[in-house]
């Protein structure tokens, strides 16, 4: 089922930097009308000048998504100012590249709530509107929530949620012609491997370019596929993985504690 943009009310969160600004820019060129969010104002006014060059009409709003109880009323603000949100792309989301053995409750539950509960929050407030125009939401996941990485088992479980999350709601809403995508980044050269307290990413793959993440998804909306992975080898690794999970999780425990000294 073939999926127009052009003219389609677009929200994108966390589009200051990254993914979220390369897709925000991606979907102005295609002829959307964009609204853009994060909490860095200055940069999002970057962002939003470039769009426009495209997308006159697009919009900007600095929140902070972690504040869940602020949701609902940014999502009413969305709707009247931007026109109604056809396409809701949940990008927003932070890293936490951490050994459990260094995790706290406080950490796990503070990923959980922006990674998770707060797109899981704003897709609600938003649902009813999606669901009349016949919309689409985008969850930008990752390859994490379906291979378990070492050492970021707080980040790995708020994206298994998500996805989780994605997948069900996919089921429920095809009655009333929403489609739910999930986007799999693998590593895209962001600020998220640069960001305080977090451990180094990962060495010895190499980073895509953020623009490499952009004709995938638009594809993905045109086709209507439910999840894609960028870059597509990923989904070798997954094939690998299901079949037998001990043997993939005992290859894991050898690569990720190779150069440790540590046995499993
Ligand atoms: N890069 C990768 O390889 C990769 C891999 C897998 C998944 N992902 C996922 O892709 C998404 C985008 O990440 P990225 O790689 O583009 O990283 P990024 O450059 O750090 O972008 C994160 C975006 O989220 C916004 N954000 C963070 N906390 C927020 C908050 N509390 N409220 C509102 N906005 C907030 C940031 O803006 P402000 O700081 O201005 O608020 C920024 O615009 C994330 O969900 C990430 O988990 C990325």
């Amino acid at each position: 089922m073939s999926y127009a943009l052009e003219g389609r009310r677009v929200l994108v969160t966390g589009a200051s930097t990254g993914i979220g600004a390369a897709l925000a820019e991606g979907f102005a060129r295609a002829g959307a009308v964009v609204g853009i969010c994060a909490r860095r104002e200055s940069m999002l006014g970057e962002v939003l000048q470039r769009i426009r060059q495209y997308s006159p009409h697009s919009k900007m709003w600095a929140v902070d998504l972690a504040d869940l109880e602020g949701i609902e009323g940014f999502a009413r603000r969305v709707e009247a100012e931007l026109g109604g949100v056809d396409v809701l792309v949940n990008n927003a989301g932070m890293p936490k590249r951490r050994r459990v053995q260094e995790l706290t409750p406080e950490v796990v539950e503070a990923v959980m709530s922006l990674n998770y509960f707060s797109p899981v929050r704003l897709t609600l407030a938003l649902l009813s509107g999606l669901v009349e125009r016949q919309g689409r939401i985008v969850n930008i996941s990752s390859v994490a929530a379906r291979l378990g990485p070492p050492g970021e088992a707080a980040y790995t479980a708020s994206k298994a949620a998500l996805t989780g999350w994605s997948e069900s709601m996919h089921v429920d809403l095809a009655p009333v012609g929403v489609k739910v995508h999930v986007v799999n980044p693998g590593v895209i050269d962001t600020d998220l491997f640069h960001l305080p307290d977090n451990d180094p990413g990962p060495t010895g793959i190499e980073a895509l370019p953020v623009s490499a993440i952009v004709q995938p998804v638009l594809d993905q909306l045109e086709s209507g596929t439910f999840e894609i992975y960028v870059p597509d080898w990923f989904v070798g690794i997954v094939d690998h993985k299901f079949p037998d999970t001990d043997a993939y999780l005992e290859g894991t425990i050898q690569w990720a504690h190779a150069n440790t000294g540590e046995s499993g």
